[in-house]
């Protein structure tokens, strides 16, 4: 995204917010004093609350009291910390720190003063502020950050960390935290704040005492409740405003009344992967011209831009992938597939940082998985499905990981492949593939067939047992 045009969509950003006075009070006064009553504001609301738009604006106050500040984005970080550093390096603007990536989850940080160590460049900095947003992805590495890094930065650095989840009880009972952490639960906006949203962005008064009293003054009821008034039938918006659950209604009504089909395609493709950028619209769609969609996504209440794409709030996600999907299954398979191979090219393409984030937009590929949904739609597991390079003691688990990976290991020269397959309506294993992996030389172990299959490494074997059979491969060291 350019310069300009970021700044610009910031400004408009800024100019709609609203309330939010005692937390701006308080970071303002932490920023302009030497000796801060907290050097760690942990802020927790659920989502669409405005923890992100609370973090834009501290942002905007920092950076206007001259400081420089850094912003990490949990949903854009593999939960280890590694993952964490460097992400964090990427936001300063410095290499990947050393080990990074391939170093396996739970390594310890790098000590203090090691060239390229991202704490060490940060505390170097003076006075700065550190953004941690969408915390809840990081709970894996809640108890690192607690007690490894965090402490190691120095206490010129002011933290703040924006998650869905109250902070775990660590924080307030550890004797060292306690002193220095401050809380805070943010609330849906109170009605005259609420008010003020609408009257900003244009609504006509004789809608803001309805609109207040069915989103309860939730932001983001509020800024899709616009959206939809954009689309031009108030009336027929209040109506399905009586649902119990206003963000989905107001949602669902913003899809039926979509202005082309190409706008369709794009939210789908915004909906599908995990971060839009123009080149993933472009492959999604195998369109050259998508700038205008592009800007159209951009600029809906429901989408927010990172500095890796476009991503639909979790909120929206979940409806707008339903929808989409019965509307027009085939479509949707195709955008699929594209968005897929889209993020596998640049999987075998990149390195670093630019891998783990394309490892991220893989995995995500499989978001409807019911397997996967687990990763993704739970606070407590959320960032635990890490794309690392795979290790030479990888290689049994690979094995079992699903009929395509064992084709690839089977090509590579291992002689057994499991897969993991029971009985189910989509036709797994696909003959095609049981086709492919029959040319090579591994023998196939079906779960179907074979019930639990394991698999027992030893030096320099490999038994494998299941119900009906069992052998030992000599493997390769
Ligand atoms: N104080 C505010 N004034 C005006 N608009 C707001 C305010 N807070 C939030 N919004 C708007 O409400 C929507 C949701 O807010 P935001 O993305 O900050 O929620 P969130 O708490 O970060 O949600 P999530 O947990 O899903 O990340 C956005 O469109 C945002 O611009
Ligand atoms: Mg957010």
């Amino acid at each position: 995204m350019s310069g300009a045009v970021a700044g610009r969509l910031e400004a408009a950003r800024r100019a709609c917010f609203v309330g939010r006075a005692d937390e701006l009070e308080l970071f303002e006064a932490a920023l302009h004093t030497d000796e801060p009553p907290f050097t760690l504001l942990l802020l927790h609301g659920s989502g669409g609350v405005g923890k992100t738009a609370l973090l834009h604006r501290f942002r905007g106050l920092a950076e206007r009291a001259g400081l420089p500040v850094v912003r990490v984005d949990g949903r854009d970080v593999q939960a280890t910390p590694n993952g964490f550093r460097s992400a964090l390096a990427e936001a300063l603007d410095v290499p990947d720190p050393p080990g990074v990536p391939g170093d396996p989850p739970g390594v310890p940080g790098d000590p203090p003063g090691v060239p390229g160590d991202p704490a060490g460049v940060l505390g170097a900095a003076g006075r700065a502020v550190l953004l941690v947003d969408t915390y809840e992805s990081l709970t894996p590495i809640d108890g690192w950050l607690r007690d490894e890094f965090l402490p190691r930065l120095p206490d010129r650095v002011l933290v703040v960390v924006a998650g869905r989840q109250p902070p775990a009880a660590a924080w307030r009972t550890d004797p060292g935290w306690r002193d220095l952490v401050r809380v805070i639960a943010l609330s849906n906006l109170d009605a005259g704040e609420a008010t003020g949203y609408l009257r900003t962005m244009g609504v006509p008064a004789w809608l803001h005492r309805d609109l207040v009293d069915v989103t309860h003054g939730h932001p983001l009821a509020l800024a899709l409740a616009i959206d939809v008034l954009r689309q031009g039938d108030a009336a027929a918006m209040l109506e399905r405003m009586g649902a119990p659950d206003v963000v989905q209604a107001l949602l669902q009504r913003f899809v039926d009344e979509l202005p082309t089909v190409g706008h369709r395609h794009a939210l789908q493709v915004c909906a599908e992967a995990r971060t839009t950028t123009e080149a993933v619209l472009r492959a999604a769609l195998d369109e050259e011209d998508v700038h205008a969609r592009f800007e159209w996504l951009r600029r809906l209440s429901f989408v927010e831009h990172g500095p890796h794409g476009l991503f639909p709030h979790d909120l929206a996600r979940d409806v707008l992938v339903a929808d989409l999907k019965w509307r027009d299954p085939e479509v949707r398979a195709t955008l699929h597939r594209r968005i897929r191979v889209h993020a596998m090219t640049r999987l075998r393409a990149a390195r670093g940082r630019a891998q783990q984030l394309a490892a991220l937009d893989f995995l995500f590929t499989e978001y409807s998985d019911p397997v996967f949904r687990q990763y993704w739609n739970q606070w407590d597991t959320m960032g635990q499905a890490l794309g690392e390079p795979a290790q030479p003691s990888d290689r049994a688990e690979i094995l079992a990981l699903g009929i395509d990976a064992a084709v690839s290991c089977s090509a590579a020269g291992v002689s057994a492949a499991i897969v993991s397959v029971g009985v189910n309506r989509y036709g797994h294993p696909a003959p095609e593939a049981l086709g492919r992996l029959s040319a090579t030389h591994a023998e196939v172990w079906r779960t179907d067939r074979e019930g639990t299959v394991t698999v027992t490494v030893a030096e320099s074997t490999m038994t494998v047992r299941g119900r009906r059979s069992v052998r030992t491969y000599s493997i390769r060291p």
